[in-house]
């Protein structure tokens, strides 16, 4: 079995088939209003390729069949299309959703039925300016074209470890990346971001423009305030990382909770290491499994700062030298999934880590017989989320996440939990809420919860937004009120986190 087999973690998520109901409209007269106005790419059920782009959505709950896709080309191309949508009256009561790379899991997220679905599948450019190291990226790409593109200047971004995820969703999520401990999260390394309006005005947002919509989009899910057409990044000089997979035997989950739980204390003595610690069952794998990724950004080989994890042993690796395209290339998670997600966030305590093992294990062991289908797959994972990684951020201004409230040095747990068909997904999310409540209660008990949750890893039962503080979450309304003073954003546009329902 080859590696990538073994390898769904740090995946992502979805939620229930729930009944959320949409005006179904006149979206029908709306894409043939699109049409007329001049856009190139609209596509209906019966073309060929509006299949192609629903299956491209990474878990199968994302694949909902709006009246159409709609695939602008250009800055110009969104804002004819919001125009379209705000404005036309063949759009009146149509809704509509946004993608990028559409790895967001849950249904209602990314996608919409009998609505129009705007996919920015074909603003996936990116350009470097060799004199300032700033990398423009348009909000479709993947992050694995953006490093492959960006490794002949010697440069990378802090983007998304998986090389199939999207650019636009992850960065305006937050996002956790190899690079954290030296630069904060993935939106702290944002300088610029361009984006349309409900007016259909193009603005800039920055640290000088725009710096209230700046810095609630640093978390805060563009589509809470517009369309986001351009990311401007610091680029990071970035030659050789040293890491990869490795694969341990379920007996050393005990060491790797010390391993984790020492790693976490001391993480940020070490700017350039970052691991994910993943406990993953497959059908394939047939038990338990420990999966981890370790990546040092500078290259150095089995730096110190690694010893506690390298001293367990490990039954298979890929640990090497490589580009960040190279290893980012390795993280693969499979298509063909109904894929659940639920996120939380713990303090550093190995009382608390060795309960969140066994209730992995417990689901496990029920779902193996009440599931009914052995094609599934449990996961696990834990990612430090140091103090550092605020602080980085803060020194860039900060973002509207709300970690700065976390002194401590955290863990973000992650479970996964991959089914087949939407009956099984409606009973496995149950299951799996029961063990989110046991997971938080014991962490209360011991004092270990806290508040803040990544959106990134939310299933679409969570409420993330809500999770920054009622601070920021003022911040994100009023930023909602000052740039889409109709709402369009919130009562036209439902799918995903919505600052209105937080
Ligand atoms: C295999 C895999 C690996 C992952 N690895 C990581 C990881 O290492 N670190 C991490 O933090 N997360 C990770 N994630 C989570 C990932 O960051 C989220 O799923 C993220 O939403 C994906 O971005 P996307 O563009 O593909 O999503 P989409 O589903 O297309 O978008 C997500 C949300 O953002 C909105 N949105 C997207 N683009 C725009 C835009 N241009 N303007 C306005 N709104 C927009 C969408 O409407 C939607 O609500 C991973 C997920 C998967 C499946
Ligand atoms: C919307 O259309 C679908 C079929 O395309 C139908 O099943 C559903 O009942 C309609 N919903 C409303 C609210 O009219
Ligand atoms: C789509 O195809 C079906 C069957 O081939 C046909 O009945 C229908 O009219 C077509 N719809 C459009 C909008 O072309
Ligand atoms: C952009 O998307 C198109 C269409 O899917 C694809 O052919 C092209 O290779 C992509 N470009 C990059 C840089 O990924
Ligand atoms: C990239 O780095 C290599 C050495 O690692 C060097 O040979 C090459 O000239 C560099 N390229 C650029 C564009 O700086
Ligand atoms: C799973 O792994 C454990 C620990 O190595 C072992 O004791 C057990 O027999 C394995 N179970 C299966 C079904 O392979
Ligand atoms: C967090 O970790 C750093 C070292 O990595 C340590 O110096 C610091 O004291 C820790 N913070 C807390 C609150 O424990």
């Amino acid at each position: 079995m080859s590696i990538k087999a073994y390898v769904s973690f740090f995946a992502i998520s979805a939620a229930v088939a729930h009944a959320q109901t949409f005006t179904n409209g006149t979206a029908g007269t709306c894409c043939d209003t699109l049409l007329a106005n001049g856009l190139q790419h609209v596509y209906t059920p019966n073309d060929t390729f509006y299949q192609t782009r629903t299956s491209s959505y990474w878990s199968l709950a994302a694949q909902l069949h709006p009246n159409c896709y709609v695939q602008p080309t250009s800055t110009s191309d969104v804002v004819l299309i919001v125009d379209t949508l705000v404005k036309d009256p063949g759009c009146a009561g149509t809704q509509f959703a946004v993608r990028a790379g559409g790895h967001m899991p849950w249904t209602n997220a990314n996608n919409i039925d009998n609505g129009v679905t705007v996919d920015l599948g074909l603003m996936n450019k990116t350009t470097f300016d060799e004199t300032s190291h700033v990398a423009s990226i348009q909000p479709g790409s993947r992050w694995g074209a953006v490093y492959q593109y960006l490794e002949q200047f010697n440069y990378t971004v802090a983007g998304g470890r998986a090389f199939d995820v999207g650019v636009g969703g992850f960065i305006m999520g937050g996002g956790n990346t190899f690079f954290a401990n030296r630069f904060g999260f993935g939106v702290d390394n944002v300088k610029n971001f361009e984006v349309v309006l409900a007016s259909g005005e193009v603005v800039n947002a920055n640290q000088e423009e725009n710096n209230d919509l700046f810095l609630v989009l640093k978390g805060g899910v563009g589509s809470n305030y517009g369309i986001i057409t351009r990311v401007d990044m610091y680029g990071i000089e970035s030659h050789q990382l040293w890491g990869g997979i490795a694969i341990h035997d379920k007996s050393t989950r005990p060491q790797h909770l010390e391993a984790h739980t020492y790693w976490v204390e001391h993480d940020s003595e070490y700017p350039p290491g970052s691991t994910v610690m993943a406990f993953t069952y497959s059908k394939a794998l047939g038990n338990i499994t420990v999966v981890n990724f370790y990546q040092d950004t500078v290259g150095t080989v089995a730096a110190p700062a690694f010893d506690k994890w390298l001293a367990i042993p490990r039954t298979s690796e890929t640990l090497r030298l490589g580009s960040h395209f190279n290893m980012a290339s390795e993280i693969d998670i499979p298509y063909g999934y109904r894929q659940i997600l639920w996120t939380t966030t713990v303090r550093n305590d190995i009382r608390i880590y060795k309960r969140i093992a066994e209730l992995h294990e417990q689901l496990l062991e029920e779902w193996k017989v009440e599931g009914g289908d052995p094609d599934f797959n449990l996961e696990v994972n834990m990612q430090a989320i140091a103090r550092s990684f605020t602080d980085n951020g803060l020194a860039r201004g900060g973002n509207i996440m709300g970690l700065d409230r976390v002194q401590d040095n955290v863990t973000m747990v992650l479970f996964i939990f991959a089914v087949k068909t939407p009956e099984l997904e409606v009973r496995a999310t149950e299951k799996l809420k029961l063990v989110a409540e046991q997971v938080e209660g014991f962490a209360s008990s011991v004092d270990g919860l806290v508040e803040w949750k990544h959106l990134n890893y939310a299933g679409g039962f969570q409420d993330p937004l809500k999770s920054y503080g009622a601070e920021n979450l003022e911040k994100m309304k009023a930023a909602s009120a000052k740039y889409d003073p109709d709402s369009v954003f919130q009562m036209k546009s439902t799918p995903g986190f919505k600052v209105s329902k937080a």
